[in-house]
């Protein structure tokens, strides 16, 4: 949830450090913070503010020492308010050892009353402070070795964490650690970094090292140790990162979230590029699907709305029974898992906790893992069976867009998988689905040229108290997304309901003037029938129909026309104005688009 960066190297720190914050900001924003250590023996120099990183940056004058090696933290709060003194770094009581943290230090109350019994006073009410301190005395029985006080750290923390710290008796050193929580080492030529993703070093270097759990990082301008939490030195695992540091800019667009919408027809291109008529062998060699005989998805947020997707096409393509779950719920009550259940993580990030925990939990039980994911060589790609990576690039907009389209994409491809697997699919049917996903890119864009009529339609109900949407069959997991971007963007209530459901509650929110999007299914259907006749009942009532339709709808007091496709694709098409609604009603509201307020991209706590 929080961003974490460390640089040591030939550049001044202060420049790469603020620059690597500034591509992690998606991550939280509730305060920033940056340490550098300037001469051996000497106070470290720090300085952080609540508040976005502008703040930081604002009071960032000339007086910032000239330093080589600093770390930086972007903070999402958790254990206390976002304050400064809750702004990390955190210090040791002597100022010479900082330490930032991502995650939750569940031992931290414990550890708090042994360290004050110590003697050392506490100037936040954050978890990570008594790290700090713990650390800081560490070092001292360690006779100065930072990394091995760390190991010995890491072994008396319960919870997740990425940690990072400095101390000024070795400016050029920095040490981190992780478990269950994100940390990549960029390897620089006379630099390096440890961030908490790659976006933070991408203009400096391609080359990255991915670190397991209980790992610990310790680097200098020239060199890398990793070793475990007993201190055996382990090998290296470099990887070429592909995409570079233009993906992660805004590119002219006026927010990143226009910017991912535009993307999206290359996203679902890049995502689909040799894989619509069959899997490659390197993606499925991992996993033997014999004799399963359910799937569960598991997921979070958009990417479970997803998932719903997903269910309707492999229960019909692969005709086998799947349940999608809210991995937060999944993981804590038990379910019935055993060696016959594929499990299905989807994850645009790779790291988020519910979904890891749940994955896991699964896995114990004997559980078959095939994870969605967008990010290479995150968590929970690397703790399952077989990956379908989507190839969304980096999404910096904390609202999802582009990994939301290339998840569905993920969904269908893993639906056409098992369907041909299990010989289930028809053969005409198949082929006439992966005709239709071909032409999924050319059928975006065609909807991307209605936004600006749509951006103006939208303006007008601005000062709305409340958005319903309303969808049938894939419609109605589209209906939930369109309602959760709104959520989060328009801080605007806004419930995705399905259309048979209306008469059984719905509908009594509906009052004079409520604007109703519907989500109507393909033209001619038995469903697109029904839809029509729940557009009637909410018309009944006052409602003012916004349409997303393959076809003219007289009922419609707005129509937004999307091209034809298969029925179960048309989820990809049907939520891209929703995705544009969301957008210009929070820029309409003055809301932040890219960082809307409490929210994180990565949620890497519970
Ligand atoms: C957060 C993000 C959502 C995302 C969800 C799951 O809530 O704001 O956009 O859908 O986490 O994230 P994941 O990385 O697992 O897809």
């Amino acid at each position: 949830m929080c961003g974490i960066v460390g640089y040591t190297g030939k550049e001044l720190a202060l420049t790469p450090v603020l620059e690597g914050l500034r591509r992690l900001e998606y991550r939280g924003y509730d305060s920033a913070g940056i340490a550098l250590a300037v001469n051996a023996g000497e106070k470290l120099w720090i300085e952080k503010r609540a508040g976005k990183l502008g703040n930081l940056e604002e009071i960032l004058g000339d007086s910032v020492p000239k330093s080589h090696s600093g770390i930086g933290h972007t903070r999402w709060a958790t254990h206390g308010g976002p304050t400064d003194e809750n702004a990390h770094p955190h210090l040791d009581n002597e100022g010479k050892l900082a330490l930032i943290h991502n995650g939750i230090i569940e031992n931290y109350i414990e550890l708090r009353a042994e360290l004050e019994k110590r003697g050392h006073v506490f100037k936040s009410e954050t978890d990570t402070e008594s790290v700090a301190h713990l650390l800081s005395d560490a070092r001292k029985s360690h006779k100065g070795d930072l990394a091995a006080a760390m190991r010995e750290v890491c072994k008396q923390l319960r919870g997740s964490f990425t940690l990072l710290a400095i101390h000024s008796d070795e400016p050029g050193r920095i040490v981190g650690a992780r478990r269950n929580s994100p940390l990549v080492v960029g390897v620089g030529d006379g630099e390096n970094f440890l961030a908490s993703d790659v976006s933070a070093f991408i203009s400096h270097t391609k080359r990255a090292l991915e670190l397991g759990q209980d790992e610990i990082a310790d680097i200098t301008a020239d060199s890398i140790v990793i070793t475990d939490l007993s201190g055996k030195v382990l090998p290296h695992n470099e990887y070429e990162i592909s995409w570079d540091a233009s993906a992660a800019e805004r590119g002219g667009y006026e927010h990143f979230m226009l910017k991912e919408i535009f993307e999206q027809p290359k996203a679902i291109a890049d995502t689909l590029l040799g894989r619509i008529t069959g899997l490659d062998g390197e993606v499925t060699k991992g996993i033997n699907l014999d004799g399963i005989d359910k799937v569960v998805i598991v997921a979070c947020g958009t990417a479970y709305n997803a998932g719903l997707v997903g269910k309707y096409a492999i229960e019909k393509w692969a005709n086998i029974s799947v349940d999608v779950e809210l991995a937060s719920e999944y993981r804590y009550r038990e379910p019935a898992v055993d060696s016959k259940t594929l499990l299905v993580p989807i994850s645009q990030s790779g790291e988020t906790m519910d979904t890891l925990m749940a994955m896991r939990y699964a896995k114990e039980h004997g559980a078959r893992v095939f994870a969605v994911c967008n990010t290479n060589g995150s968590t929970i790609p690397r703790e399952s069976d077989a990956v379908l990576y989507t190839h969304a690039g980096p999404e910096i907009a904390v609202a999802s867009t582009k990994a939301f389209e290339t998840q569905l994409v993920a969904m269908y491809l893993l639906a056409l998988h098992l369907g041909r697997v299990r010989g289930t699919i028809d053969k005409k049917l198949m082929v006439q689905i992966e005709a239709e996903l071909a032409e999924l890119p050319a059928k975006v864009e065609q909807v991307l040229e209605t936004v600006e009529p749509l951006r103006a339609l939208t303006r007008k109900f601005k000062d709305s108290t409340s958005m319903l949407f309303l969808g049938r069959h894939v419609g109605f997991p589209v209906a939930l997304e369109g309602a959760l971007k709104l959520k989060e963007l328009a801080y605007m209530h806004a419930e995705g309901f399905a259309g048979g459901e209306l008469k059984h509650g719905p509908i009594a929110l509906i009052d004079e003037g409520t604007p109703v999007i519907a989500i109507m299914p393909a033209e001619g259907s038995l469903l697109a029938e029904k839809m029509a006749s729940n557009i009637q009942e909410v018309k009944a009532r006052g409602a003012v129909i916004i349409a997303i339709a393959d076809a003219p709808l007289a009922s419609a007091d707005h129509l937004v026309r999307i091209p034809k496709t298969h029925e179960f694709l048309a989820a990809v098409l049907a939520v891209v104005p929703l995705q544009v609604i969301a957008y210009e009603m929070a820029v309409a509201r003055g809301n932040d688009v890219d960082q809307p307020r409490n929210l994180a991209k990565s949620v890497t706590v519970e």
